[in-house]
């Protein structure tokens, strides 16, 4: 397959950066989305240009590092994938792709694609550890928690912190990314002692990192790619709510 890419080009935060046009052939249909980047890179390279910078690691949806904005859309075309599991075959052959970092005051663009999520990392410091010893596996098994709740907790720890839902969201809002963060350990019986301090410190932390109100649009759900559900952030207010009256 070919294609004519967009792709954004920053020196660094400073900077004034552009949308600069590429050619691409020769792509596997089955290549992911980062594969495609690698051949462009591949060819930069070679002509001695300077390569696009973009943020990856497992490349397998696990770790949250790549997050690119495709054709206008966060993680780009699909449901329920990151950028990494996008494969080119979702695109028309000869389509013109748009790709652009995530824009969001909080995360300051270091090079081309890479903008700096560690405002996300200083929110969960904010929360703080769980202090109770769990104990070995075995005795971690033994606490009982209701299935639903296990279930729940469960869904809410898949957020792999990738900040698709501040990038997706008008107001650049960290509400589901908190909300998943706050619920994993709510609703265990080892997330209890801290329960008030932690979503006071990460609430305060992340309106202190700049980020946005929540826009009741449910875009961060959309473009979530573990589909966090928005049903999280009704349980982030009332666990606010419960921290300001107990
Ligand atoms: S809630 Fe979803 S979109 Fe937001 S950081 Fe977690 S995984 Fe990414
Ligand atoms: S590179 Fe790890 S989630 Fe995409």
């Amino acid at each position: 397959m070919k294609f004519t890419l967009k792709i954004w080009r920053q020196a660094n935060a400073a900077a004034r950066g552009q949308f600069v046009t590429y050619q691409v052939e020769d792509v596997s249909p089955d290549a992911s989305f980062l594969e495609m980047l690698d051949v462009l890179n591949n060819n930069l390279v070679r002509k001695g240009e300077d390569p696009v910078a973009f943020d990856h690691d497992c490349r397998e949806g696990i770790c949250g590092s790549c997050g690119l904005v495709i054709d206008g859309r966060a993680h780009g075309p699909g449901k329920a994938c990151a950028t990494c599991e996008v494969r080119m075959r979702s695109f028309a052959e000869g389509a013109t792709i748009t790709v652009e970092p995530w824009r969001a005051k909080p995360f300051p663009i270091l090079k081309d694609l890479i903008v700096d999520r560690t405002a996300l990392d200083r929110i969960m410091m904010a929360g703080g550890y769980v202090s109770v010893r769990t104990g070995s596996a075995p005795d971690a098994n033994a606490i009982p928690v209701p299935k639903a709740a296990a279930e729940e907790a469960m869904d809410a720890a898949a957020c792999i912190g990738c900040g698709a839902c501040v990038a997706a969201c008008k107001n650049g809002s960290a509400m589901l990314f908190v909300s998943a963060k706050v619920s994993q350990l709510a609703l265990l019986p080892q997330g209890e002692p801290e329960r008030r301090e932690r979503v006071l410190r990460m609430i305060e932390r992340m309106d202190a990192e700049g980020f946005g109100a929540c826009s009741n649009t449910y875009a961060c759900e959309a473009e979530c790619p573990k589909q966090i559900s928005v049903e999280h952030i009704a349980r982030l207010n009332r666990e606010y709510i419960r921290a300001g009256v107990l």
